[in-house]
């Protein structure tokens, strides 16, 4: 009878613990990933997002200019005038449709005046120039915004040949007369011009939600 109750006590024993084990290792693992996830935040996303920021203004930048190079052959600097928008890159709607990443260009001198820069744009912008004004390379960065859910990537941008000096330069010597009467007609606000090679002309700017890096690693 004796041995009876011990078995009956240890069968008890055992089904009380076997819903509990699998609970605690449920919470363990709840645990364990969202560790696993505040651990990423800190190194791994800001390096992924990074590399992200890179590869798609590399490509959002390309296809800009492959776009604008092709208008130029096709109907002159005039006639190219509507491809210099970032809008006009396939890029910059695909990853703001399917990652919710905003992109866009930002300048100090912009020609666009939605183009100008917001508050912490401005402050990274004044670094890059500051650089440019002294012969120092501007690396890419990231900065956390929004309490930190999302990060902002700039990459700066130098005038890289006098090709888009046809657009941004001296409006006397460098800028055809048809080109720049179309530009003050649909930029009134213009301040992009006056540009030299070398010159900091901006710098991209995206918005890339904390999230949309972790769902993606
Ligand atoms: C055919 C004329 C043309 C050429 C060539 C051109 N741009 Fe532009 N650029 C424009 C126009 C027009 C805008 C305004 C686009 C908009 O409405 O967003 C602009 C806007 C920009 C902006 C965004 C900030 C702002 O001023 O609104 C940057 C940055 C820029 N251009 C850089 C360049 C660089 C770098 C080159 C050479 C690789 C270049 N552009 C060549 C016409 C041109």
């Amino acid at each position: 009878m004796k041995h009876f109750v011990y078995i009956l006590i240890s069968y008890f024993l055992l089904m009380a613990c076997g819903p509990q084990e699998r609970v605690s290792k449920e919470v363990f693992d709840k645990v364990n990933s969202s560790m696993e996830a505040k651990r990423l935040s800190e190194a791994q996303i800001i390096q992924e997002a990074m590399v992200w920021g890179d590869s798609i203004s590399t490509e959002a930048q390309q296809q800009l200019m492959s776009n604008l190079h092709q208008a130029v052959e096709e109907s002159g600097f005039t006639g190219a005038l509507d491809f210099c928008s970032v809008n006009a890159a396939s890029i910059t709607k695909a990853v703001s449709d399917r990652y919710k990443i905003s992109i866009r260009r930002t300048s100090f001198r912009a020609r666009n005046q939605n183009n100008l820069p917001n508050e912490p744009e401005s402050q990274i912008l004044e670094a890059y120039q500051y650089n440019a004004e002294n012969g120092i390379v501007s690396e890419p960065n990231i900065q956390k915004i929004n309490n930190g859910d999302t990060l902002l990537y700039t990459k700066a941008i130098i005038i890289p040949s006098e090709f888009c000096l046809n657009c941004h330069g001296n409006p006397e010597t460098q800028i055809d007369k048809a080109v720049l009467e179309k530009v003050d007609s649909l930029y009134p606000g213009d301040l992009a011009r006056d540009f030299e090679v070398g010159d900091l002309r901006g710098m991209w700017s995206l918005k890339i939600p904390k999230k949309a890096v972790v769902n993606r690693l």
